[in-house]
């Protein structure tokens, strides 16, 4: 396979430097790869295939000769810069909220809609990280019988909020026991050790958050279902990383659990973890540092109205790898 001149967007951050190890592991046909950030971060060295790579700042010239890329930075860059590298002649694939929700710019989880990519015009988007763990769990239930709502719960670890939430937490374990200590850095209104904060975001005209509204938005976009029907809460917990959902699904078709436990158990990008007697159940510490999604304590909801067929259920993904940088990364490997 013809090698590509890739470049990461955001090389620095957690999701950037996690892309650069997904690249290796998946062994990605990478003849060069262009680690670009900010002005602060340029010359600093990131170790890649046994080596090191300079990081460069982005500028639209870094674009110059690149095939691929893969952006791990913020709205505001990935709107100013992907259009400067589709401009030359890049296809980017972008983890932004950017471009998520245009009507051109396709929205992929490959286990769901890998044939969305082919109509791309330059930018392919990755969904959100909760969308993401959340879908993988749901689609494979929908085969079997058509979902209709979802009524969902997100547990999102520290690491979700960047390289600044790794930090605050990490921080506040080490030093903070009570009390309102926030720090100068921190991308949290409140503390977060020994505390949850319902609030993801900010809040919009009906009270759901902007993280909480995703979930609907881009799920009825990639899985081509526009009459779903999604309540989401979002809520940050003192996890460093791998986020968890609490799910309750209503399904056109009747399904039982023991349906959706075989269902789960053949899906991609699944791995069923559901043996409550032996006190099995997903848990985001074995989420942790690998790219299936865990799901278990699947359950009939005992509160469905009478002819409602309804599911509960709980899973766990890391939220770096398969909500980011690894589903950026299969991504990639369709265009190549
Ligand atoms: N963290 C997650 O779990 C997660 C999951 C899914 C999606 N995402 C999305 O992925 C993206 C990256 O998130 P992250 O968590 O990796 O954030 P992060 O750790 O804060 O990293 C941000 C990256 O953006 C770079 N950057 C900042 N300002 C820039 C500029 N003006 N020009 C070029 N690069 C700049 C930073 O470079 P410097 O080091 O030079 O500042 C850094 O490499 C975001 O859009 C986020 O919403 C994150």
């Amino acid at each position: 396979m013809a090698g590509k001149v890739v470049a990461i967007l955001g090389a620095t951050g957690v999701v950037g430097r996690q892309m650069m190890d997904v690249l290796e592991e998946r062994d990605f046909p990478v003849e060069r790869l262009v680690p670009l950030a900010s002005a602060r971060s340029a010359g600093k060295k990131l170790p890649f295939r046994g080596g090191e790579v300079e990081v460069v700042e982005a500028t639209p010239e870094a674009f110059e000769g690149v095939d691929i890329v893969l952006g791990a930075a913020g709205d505001a860059q990935a709107r100013e810069l992907m259009p400067e590298a589709v401009a030359r002649g890049a296809v980017c694939v972008d983890n932004s909220h950017a471009f998520r929700l245009d009507a051109d710019v396709p929205l992929v989880i490959p286990e769901i809609n890998a044939s969305d990519i082919a109509t791309h015009k330059g930018i392919i988007s990755n969904p959100n990280c909760a969308t993401i763990i959340g879908l993988v769990a749901l689609w494979p239930l929908h085969q079997v019988a058509g979902m209709q709502r979802v009524v969902v719960s997100t547990y999102q670890a520290a690491s979700g909020a960047g390289k600044p939430g790794l930090d605050e937490l990490v921080r506040e374990l080490g030093c903070v026991v009570a009390g309102e200590d926030v720090g100068e850095t921190s991308p949290f209104a409140y503390q977060l050790a020994n505390n949850l904060i319902p609030q993801i975001g900010g809040f919009d005209a009906d009270a759901y958050t902007s993280e909480e509204v995703k979930f609907g938005n881009e799920g009825r976009k990639i899985c081509h279902l526009p009459d779903l029907r999604v309540s989401c809460t979002c809520v940050r917990v003192p996890v460093m990383r791998s986020h968890s959902e609490s799910i309750t699904v209503e399904f056109d078709r009747p399904i039982s659990p023991d349906e959706a436990r075989a269902a789960l158990a053949s899906a991609p990008g699944v791995k069923l973890v559901d043996d409550p007697a032996a006190l099995a159940y997903p848990m985001p510490l074995d989420a942790a540092d690998q790219d299936l999604i865990l799901v278990g304590r699947v359950r009939r909801d005992l509160s469905a109205p009478e002819g409602v067929h309804a599911l509960s259920l709980w899973c766990c993904g890391d939220q770096v790898r398969k909500g980011a940088a690894t589903n950026a990364v299969q991504i990639a490997e369709h265009l190549v």
